[in-house]
């Protein structure tokens, strides 16, 4: 099918030109997007040259298996190019201006998707460049790792409405995505954190601004107990993030009564669902158990890396 058949018959074009942070995409945009993600998973053919002539430039300053590789494969499979660019050692803006990096990758490419620690790295990226820039993960949100999320929760409950989900454990980038985009639609989202550890009170601020549009809600607490109790779903991450490994041994310490184990599983529904981002540290945020028990879904979640953002870039440069 041509490109603007497809454009004609399935897709109203979202309104968003960058996906830095999740509110970027407003309600109907996320749910565009899943939409869109769900198709391409049903109808991959119709789609294979839709990118025909465009390049994705990877810009990582952090390790990934599942970002990097899902937005690889999405390019490829959509008949475009991905170019990597390692990173590691050498953040964005040290050898030249963020802003220059910018306006010489603009040049070349039609997109960039960056890793980055500071989220104003990435921010700034697309201040300047005029190519859709994407949020890859940074110290403050991870959207693209939300919206599989919501494919995944989807998948299992056939709805996003009015779901329980209980994030335990760090309230950091995964679980501000979480925050923002769950309650957007419409979902009843739960986060339980050591003291200290919650998530960013103007991240909570956005996320119940949402939620009072969508019918959901949002509640911070430091129990996770009361959090599982009745959930559909059950999300825990790591509990230090890349960049902070001197604090790993605090935070062991702290964070062992926020362990997802089959204790705190019991207090969910019956029919509830383990989601974790990956990569998971079994013995600490997850049990063995719990990661490896048929209610666990997140190599489904990890599968719908690869759709959701198939789905994302098409909307972003298939115009
Ligand atoms: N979940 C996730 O973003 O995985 P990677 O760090 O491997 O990309
Ligand atoms: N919160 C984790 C997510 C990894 C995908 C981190 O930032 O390291």
């Amino acid at each position: 099918m041509s490109l603007a058949g497809i454009h004609n018959q399935q897709s109203a074009p979202i309104s968003a030109s960058d996906l830095v942070f999740d509110g970027d995409l407003t309600i109907e945009d996320t749910k565009t997007v899943l939409d869109c993600a769900a198709r391409i998973r049903n109808s991959p053919d119709d789609y294979r040259q839709s990118l025909s002539g465009r390049v994705l430039v990877l810009l990582f300053e952090k390790p990934s298996l599942r970002t990097r590789v899902t937005f690889e494969v999405a390019m490829q499979s959509l008949g475009g190019a991905s170019l990597f660019m390692d990173l590691r050692g050498e953040q964005i803006g040290q050898r030249e201006p963020i802003a220059d990096v910018a306006r010489n990758l603009d040049r070349w490419v039609h997109a960039i998707a960056a890793r980055v620690f500071r989220h104003s790295t990435v921010e700034q990226l697309a201040t300047w460049a005029r190519i859709p820039v994407i949020n890859a993960l940074s110290d403050r949100v991870h959207p693209c790792q939300a919206l599989a999320d919501m494919l995944t929760v989807q998948g299992v409950f056939g709805k996003l409405d009015q779901v329980r989900l209980a994030y335990i454990g760090d309230g950091n980038n995964v679980a501000h995505s979480l925050l923002i985009t769950g309650a957007k639609l419409g979902m009843h989202i739960s986060v339980a954190t050591p003291e200290g550890y919650e998530p960013d009170a103007e991240i909570v601020r956005i996320a119940a601004s949402f939620a009072a549009q969508s019918g959901g809600s949002v509640t911070v607490s430091n129990d996770p107990r009361a959090a599982a109790q009745g959930a559909h779903v059950l999300y825990t991450d790591v509990w230090t993030s890349m960049g902070a490994e001197h604090e790993a041994a605090s935070r062991r310490q702290l964070f062992a009564p926020y362990q997802v184990n089959e204790e705190l599983f019991s207090l969910a529904r019956p029919d509830a669902v383990f989601l974790h981002c990956l990569p998971a540290h079994r013995g600490e945020e997850v049990t063995e158990a719990v990661i490896e028990s048929p209610r666990s879904v997140v190599f489904d979640q990890a599968e719908n890396r690869l759709h959701a953002q198939k789905a994302l870039l098409w909307l972003l440069l298939a115009r």
